[in-house]
């Protein structure tokens, strides 16, 4: 398959009140192109830090520990700033959950969809970048996108201000989409018309999309590959179907017990009793383990060891993956 995105051992710390904590503890994982990358846990695991990570976008008390954040073979993390301006927007796009964080309020949609070619690929003149623009509305589906060049974000409904944002996004044609949460703040109808649209999106350009999402449903039906996050490190990851038929953590066999009949389209992970714990007070061993109805004293003392391929294809960090199958 072809790799394209390959992050390595990637470490990321925040300094906060409570001192320095590791938001992402050494993450690795692979993404292909044309491949969905589901990045699923529950609030606060470190995924939407991981994204901010690979993109170098992390908020000023952040910083990259450590690792490695290979893009088309090329470490993200040792380019320097103005490297990292052109590859954003160019080759990776990223829309979040608030799509008012890719729009500007005051500007029309033609100037900030054209933004994208003049800053990108140099399209000087409205008059080359209009059809551009109006092509990229297109491909989002906005109805007679001709005629909302003059609209301004406010305009528009939650899901079409969106679609917006993921054209601004893959106008150039990025090689990855990283969208983070980006159908949470939608009602159900609208999150499976978008994550529709991404997929037909992707099969039209072949660019790979890295989905965070609280939803295991949206997982089995748009994603390739899950990497499951638990308290800053990924737990299991592998391909959706074998995770999903043999899940080999039991996190992720609780996640799934507790999934509820396909089709309610809740946007929630199932409920685990008990709560993941604080960054800056980690269990000594395996972090689960507090949770877990098959702790022993082993996870009580040791991380776990992984479990499965060393190519990252499939693999779980539990001392008893072998015998956890859901
Ligand atoms: N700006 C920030 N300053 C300090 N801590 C943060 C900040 N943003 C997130 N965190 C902490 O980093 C950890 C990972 O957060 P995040 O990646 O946002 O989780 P997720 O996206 O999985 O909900 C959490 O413990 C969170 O509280
Ligand atoms: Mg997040």
């Amino acid at each position: 398959m072809n790799e394209l995105l390959r992050v390595e051992n990637l470490t990321t710390w925040l300094s906060t009140g409570a001192g320095i904590v590791t938001a992402v503890d050494d993450v690795s994982f692979t993404v292909a192109a044309g491949r969905t990358l589901a990045l699923v846990g529950e609030s606060g695991s470190g995924k939407s830090m991981t994204c901010s990570s690979i993109l170098r976008l992390l908020p000023g008390n952040g910083h990259v520990g450590g690792g490695r954040v290979l893009f088309e073979g090329e470490d993200l993390l040792t380019k320097t700033p103005a490297e990292m301006q052109a590859i954003r927007g160019r080759k990776i796009g990223m829309i979040v959950q608030d799509p008012m964080t890719s729009l500007n309020p005051l500007f029309d949609i033609e100037d900030q969809v054209g933004e994208m070619f003049k800053y990108h690929l140099g399209d000087r003149t409205a008059a080359v970048r209009r059809p551009k623009v109006v092509e990229a509305l297109g491909r989002v589906r906005i109805p007679a996108a001709d005629k909302r060049l003059g609209s301004y974000p406010h305009e528009f409904s939650g899901g079409m201000r969106q679609r917006v944002a993921i054209a601004l996004n893959i106008a150039c044609t990025p090689k990855l989409l990283i969208a983070d949460e980006p159908t949470t703040a939608l009602d159900v109808t609208v999150q499976q018309q978008i994550l529709g649209l991404l997929r037909d999106i992707q099969r039209e350009t072949g660019m790979a999309i890295i989905l965070v999402t609280h939803d295991l449903h949206t997982v089995a039906r748009f994603c390739d590959e899950v990497a499951i996050m638990y308290a800053g490190r990924i737990v299991e990851q592998g391909p959706v179907a074998e995770i999903f038929a043999r899940p080999a953590h039991p996190y992720t066999e609780g996640l799934l017990r507790a999934l509820p009949s396909l089709g309610t389209g809740a946007e929630r992970l199932p409920l685990i009793s008990g709560q993941p714990p604080s960054p800056s007070s980690l269990p000594p061993g395996c972090r689960f383990e507090p949770r877990c109805p098959r702790a022993t004293e082993h996870c009580r003392q040791d991380y776990p060891a992984w479990f499965g391929t060393d190519d990252l294809r499939r693999r779980s960090a539990c001392w008893y993956a072998d015998e956890v199958v859901g």
